[in-house]
């Protein structure tokens, strides 16, 4: 069942437009994390959803209701901040309940209900402690809690972790996607963190400039980015972009990039490149592997096999990352905690293609894969 749907949704702020049609829908159940550089329009479009902002034109709809010109109040949503916002005078136990209050919920069932969320969030021990007097990550559930006691049809987060350090995060961001799953709760999350994007979300949209860029599947987004703006911001380090010439040799087809010459993978529909179109072909950090790690690994079917002399390694601990050129472009490859590699060492690499993408160099627009071709003649037919 769709519980939020957004409609030809735009925002001014006077003659800036900061959302410009945005169009989705998500399902009960459904956790949309919205990410973007900053200043794209995540928190706009999440308090135009709230209510706190009165959208230009379009529609917001929960549970079948269009909301949008109801009060935040009335919109059956709770929101967390990235600031938390408690009530400094009152206990953590009041700053829960408080909602209930206002609306007239009977004390006895309030109580019950604060004791259900405290045990749930692990924070029984501090219903009598007011904000001062509880650390970042504390606050931060208490603020969860204020949104979980109300029970409402949409729970919208904007960066609640960005105030608390890299450890605790991680632990957050956990407890969080264990309570989505508990709760089956429909959640929009804004992070410009793309690993809470890819490890929480079951729906992604990215945003830039006010558009949303690409909506899947966290797994679509990553392996079928529909631009390089996706292909590059979702991964760290970003996927490699190197520019070259399509060109047909023989039967297959194959990226000239200066001195070097990429076969063009398999999986991609080679019916949409022409003679000397110009494209980027992208290759992700992760695919590219030391040739003495590999020599044995028949998985790998399709590769890009080339010799550098790497400018920089940085040990990560699980990977080392090694930085070098290619014809003037900057490479990240992503090799084996374990691979032994010095900086002003020429070592052969090997890049698996098995994942590659080629986009249009103009466009920038990724060329369809093979099991895409079918739709993308409908859409050119349309
Ligand atoms: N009240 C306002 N009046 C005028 N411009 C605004 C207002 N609120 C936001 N903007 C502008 O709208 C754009 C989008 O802002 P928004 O806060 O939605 O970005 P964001 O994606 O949440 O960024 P961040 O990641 O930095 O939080 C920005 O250019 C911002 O300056
Ligand atoms: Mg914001």
């Amino acid at each position: 069942m769709t519980t939020l749907a957004v409609e030809n949704l735009k925002k001014n702020f006077g003659s800036t437009q900061v959302l410009k049609d945005i169009d989705m829908e998500i399902g009960t159940g459904d956790f949309l994390v919205l990410v973007g550089p900053s200043g794209c329009g995540k928190s706009t479009l999440l308090n135009v959803i709230a209510g706190l902002e009165k959208q230009t034109a379009g529609q917001v709809m929960i549970a079948g209701r269009d909301v949008s010109n109801l009060q935040p109040k009335e919109r059956d949503i709770a929101m967390v901040f990235q600031s938390y916002a408690l009530y400094p005078s009152m206990t953590v136990e009041r700053n829960i309940g408080f909602s209930l209050e206002m609306a007239g919920v009977d004390k006895a069932v309030r109580a019950e209900r604060i004791r259900e969320v405290a045990e749930l969030l692990k924070i029984k021990d501090l219903l009598k402690r007011r904000p001062s007097q509880l650390s970042g990550g504390q606050r931060q559930r208490v603020a969860m809690g204020r949104a979980l006691v109300r029970e409402p049809q949409v729970f919208l987060f904007d960066e609640p972790l960005s105030n608390l350090d890299a450890k605790l995060r991680v632990d957050m961001r956990i407890e969080i996607k264990k309570l989505h799953q508990r709760l089956g709760a429909t959640i929009v999350y804004v992070t410009h963190d793309q690993i809470e994007a890819m490890t929480m979300a079951t729906k992604i949209a990215v945003m830039k400039d006010g558009i949303i860029q690409q909506f899947g599947g966290p797994k679509d987004i990553y392996d079928r980015p529909s631009n390089t703006f996706v292909a590059t911001f979702m991964g760290s380090p970003a996927m490699n972009l190197l520019s070259g010439v399509a060109r047909k040799a023989g039967s297959e087809w194959v990226v000239d990039h200066g001195s070097q010459q990429v076969a063009v993978p398999r999986h991609i529909d080679v019916s949409a490149l022409r003679e000397g179109q110009e494209v980027l072909l992208g290759i992700r950090p992760e695919a590219v592997h030391l040739t003495a790690e590999v020599a044995h690994d028949d998985r790998i079917d399709q590769v890009w096999e080339f010799e550098r002399v790497i400018d920089v390694t940085e040990p990560t601990g699980p990977a080392t990352l090694a930085l070098f050129e290619i014809d003037g472009t900057e490479f990240h490859a992503s090799l084996s905690g374990d691979a032994v590699v010095e900086a002003g060492h020429s070592y052969a690499f090997t890049a698996d293609l098995a994942k590659a993408l080629v986009f249009d160099a103009l466009s920038e627009q990724r060329i369809a894969h093979v099991d895409e071709a079918g739709a993308s003649e409908a859409d050119q037919a349309a």
